[in-house]
This record gives structure tokens, C-alpha cells and sequence, in this order.
């Protein structure tokens, strides 16, 4: 395989030697650059810009083309797997996914199937394709998933939520239908991540967006030991590459340990973390990955770069850790910020890396 002109993402993620720290950003591609809605809105919808690996390539690429990313993200959602087991997604304006068929029913629930994520999920494999060749190498492109957790929230609820409570009610009152939902969405996401690792993904993030709304012994046991079992089923190595993982739980910050354990090369933080403690608790274990708050955006370009620097002085000398948000980029933030950010973090970074001060953190 041609070797990346840039990978210091991804010996970042397996906490090897840098020059500076990666940046990358959780949802870069998306409302807040305008060309972005000028795609969606040739694609006609958000579902048809996923559905197109073309229009998908294009997305992927526009903030790589503005700001110097160390990492293009693959365009797509973690929806698309449980559409891909029919549940039927669809996006109504301004409310966000839905599904048309929520899991409700005891049948419906025994019958779920793993798909094939080279029939029903040509598509994103098709993209993941495409994208790695318009790259050419220059930078990592990530794969993700969500974490069953996560999908089985929307697959339960049949959209977003503001309290869970049917997933939670299952939870509680009929733990065996959850658990068959999450052991079936588990193996789908096991093969769907493989198969974006055989396409050319060279790194991959499952997102655990409502974990941290669970119960201390509930996130063990529903979301937790699921994310566990996919980490385990996964291709690690690809073409002669390490494919590194990362997990990320948003509310992790009661669960470090529990998350490093569970055989990743990174976790995810999100903002609510202090980087300093996190990398004291679990830093010789695992790479760090984040943790600035989006909204941070929204200030004027001194605060931007004060913010950032705060979280690379806190997370200190040495390898192992990736910048990022502490989660996605909101659609209402000026492209600018993110220009100030990511050269904020390479210029400013510089310093905690290199000779001595990399030998000192090892
Ligand atoms: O990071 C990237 O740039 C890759 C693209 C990406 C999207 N969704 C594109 C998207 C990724 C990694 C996701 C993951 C995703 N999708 C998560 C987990 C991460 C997180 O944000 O917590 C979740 C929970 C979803 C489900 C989802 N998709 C929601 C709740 C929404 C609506 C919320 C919103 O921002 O409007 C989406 C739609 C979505 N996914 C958009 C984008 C760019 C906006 C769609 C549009 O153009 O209208």
C-alpha cells in the first residue's frame, strides 16, 4: 500500500512519536461550510448525499480543502445500519432522524437480522473506496460506526429523545429484548466496520453518543460490554497498517479505566474531562482524543487559541494525543474559528514534542 504522506494521526492514536499534535474535528464536513449545503442541496437531502458515493467523496473533502486536517472522516451517519436492517430512516426538516418502524414489538425484535454490509451497505463502502482515491494519500481517512448503545436508542425510540424513556423502560422491564437488540446491531457493526477497514479505512471511531445516560452498572452492561465485543471482532491490521480504534462515550468521564480496558488505542473525551487527569489515569494504557468545547468556537479568535492551548498544556509533553472536539462542530460556527483552531494546534503544539520531551513522556 502507498504510504501516507501524513500519518501522524494515526502514530498519534498508537501514542508514537510526532512532530505536532493531529487535529482533526467531529462533524468537519457539514452545515457550517456553505459549500457544504450547496452539495446537499444539489443532493437534494442529507439521506441523498450518503446515499451517493460521489456526492459523499465531494462532502468528505471540502474542510480538507479550507483547513489543514490531519484526517479526512468518511461522510455518512451511524443511522445507516439500522436503515440497512430495515427499520426505514428518513430525516424530517428540522427534527432530525427518524425511523418508521421503531423496534417495539417482541417479533419485530427476534426477527432483527445482521445485514450484509455488501449488499445493503454498497454504498458507504463504495465511498470509502472513492474517497481513499481522490486523497491520494495525503492523509488518514477515519471509518466509524455508533456504538449498539447508541443505535438501539434511536431504533427503540424511533428518533432523538429527550429522556429515553421507552429504551430505558426496556431496559429495566425486558433486558432480553435490549440485549437481543444490541448483540444483533453489535455483529452488524463488527462486519460494517470490517468491511470499511477492507475498503480503505485506516482508522476507526465508534460513537457512543447516549452512554453516558445510563445507570453506573447499566453503561457496563448495555453499552459498555457491547463496544467490547466489536473492538474485539475487529480487523486490526490492514494492507500491513495497524488500524487503530477509537472509542468514545460522551459523559465517559466516570469510566476511564473501564473504557481503556476494553482492548481500544484511544478514548474519546468529551469536554466535561480535564485532558490532564484523564492522561494520569489511563494515558500509559491508551491515546487521548479531544476534548474542546464546540462552543469555544463562537468566541473571538484569542479566546479560540487561549482554549486550545489550555488542553495541550494540560494533556503536556509527548505522544498520544489527538486534538478534537469534546463533540460535533455546531452548524452555526464561523469556518473561520476552525481555520484559527487547527493552526492554532499545529503551531502551538510544537513545543511539546520532539527529542527529550518525547523520551521524558515514554
Ligand atoms: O464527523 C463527520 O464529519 C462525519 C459525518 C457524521 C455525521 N453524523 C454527519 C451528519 C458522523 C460521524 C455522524 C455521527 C452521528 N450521527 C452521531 C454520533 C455522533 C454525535 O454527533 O453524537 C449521531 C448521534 C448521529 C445521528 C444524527 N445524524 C443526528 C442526531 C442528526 C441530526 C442532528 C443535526 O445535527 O441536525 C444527524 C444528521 C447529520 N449527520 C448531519 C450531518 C452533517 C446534519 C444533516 C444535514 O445536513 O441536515
Amino acid at each position: 500500500m502507498a504510504k501516507l504522506k501524513n500519518d501522524t494521526l494515526i502514530r498519534a492514536l498508537l501514542r508514537q512519536p510526532t512532530e505536532y499534535t493531529p487535529v482533526w474535528l467531529m462533524r468537519q464536513a457539514g452545515r457550517y461550510l456553505p459549500e457544504y449545503n450547496q452539495t446537499r442541496s444539489r443532493a437534494g437531502s442529507f439521506l441523498g448525499l450518503c446515499k451517493n458515493p460521489g456526492y459523499a467523496t465531494e462532502v468528505t473533502l471540502q474542510p480538507l480543502a479550507r483547513f489543514e486536517l490531519d484526517a479526512a472522516i468518511l461522510f455518512s451517519d451511524i443511522l445507516t445500519v439500522p436503515d440497512a436492517m430495515g427499520l426505514g430512516l428518513y430525516f424530517a426538516e428540522g427534527e432530525g432522524p427518524k425511523f418508521e418502524r421503531p423496534l417495539r414489538d417482541e417479533w419485530a425484535i427476534r426477527d432483527l437480522a445482521v445485514p450484509d454490509p455488501g449488499a445493503e451497505l454498497r454504498y458507504v463502502l463504495d465511498a470509502v473506496s472513492e474517497i481513499r482515491r481522490a486523497l491520494g494519500g495525503s492523509v488518514p481517512l477515519i471509518g466509524f460506526a455508533g456504538s449498539p448503545y447508541t443505535l438501539a436508542c434511536y431504533m427503540v425510540e424511533g428518533g432523538a429523545s429527550d429522556d429515553f424513556r421507552t429504551v430505558k423502560t426496556m431496559l429495566y422491564a425486558r433486558p432480553d429484548l435490549l440485549h437481543r437488540i444490541l448483540e444483533v446491531t453489535a455483529q452488524s457493526v463488527t462486519h460494517y466496520l470490517n468491511a470499511q477497514i477492507e475498503a480503505g479505512a485506516q482508522a476507526v471511531m465508534i460513537f457512543d453518543t447516549w452512554g453516558g445516560n445510563l445507570s453506573h452498572a447499566a453503561y457496563r452492561e448495555f453499552s459498555l460490554a457491547y463496544m467490547q465485543r466489536i473492538i474485539a471482532g475487529l480487523k486490526r491490521e490492514h494492507a500491513g497498517a495497524r488500524i487503530p480504534a477509537v472509542v468514545f462515550t460522551k459523559g465517559c468521564g466516570n469510566w476511564l479505566e473501564d473504557i481503556a480496558a476494553i482492548g481500544c488505542d484511544a478514548v474519546g473525551l468529551d469536554w466535561s474531562v480535564d485532558i490532564a487527569q484523564a492522561r494520569a489515569r489511563i494515558g500509559s494504557r491508551v491515546a487521548l482524543q479531544g476534548n474542546l468545547d464546540p462552543a469555544v468556537l463562537f468566541a473571538p479568535p484569542e479566546v479560540v487559541q487561549r482554549e486550545a492551548e489550555k488542553i495541550l498544556a494540560a494533556f503536556g509533553h509527548g505522544s498520544g494525543h489527538v486534538f478534537n472536539l469534546g463533540h460535533g462542530i455546531s452548524q452555526f460556527t464561523p469556518a473561520e474559528a476552525v481555520k484559527n483552531l487547527v493552526d492554532c494546534v499545529h503551531r502551538s503544539s510544537l513545543r511539546y514534542h520532539g527529542g527529550s520531551a518525547d523520551s521524558r513522556a515514554s
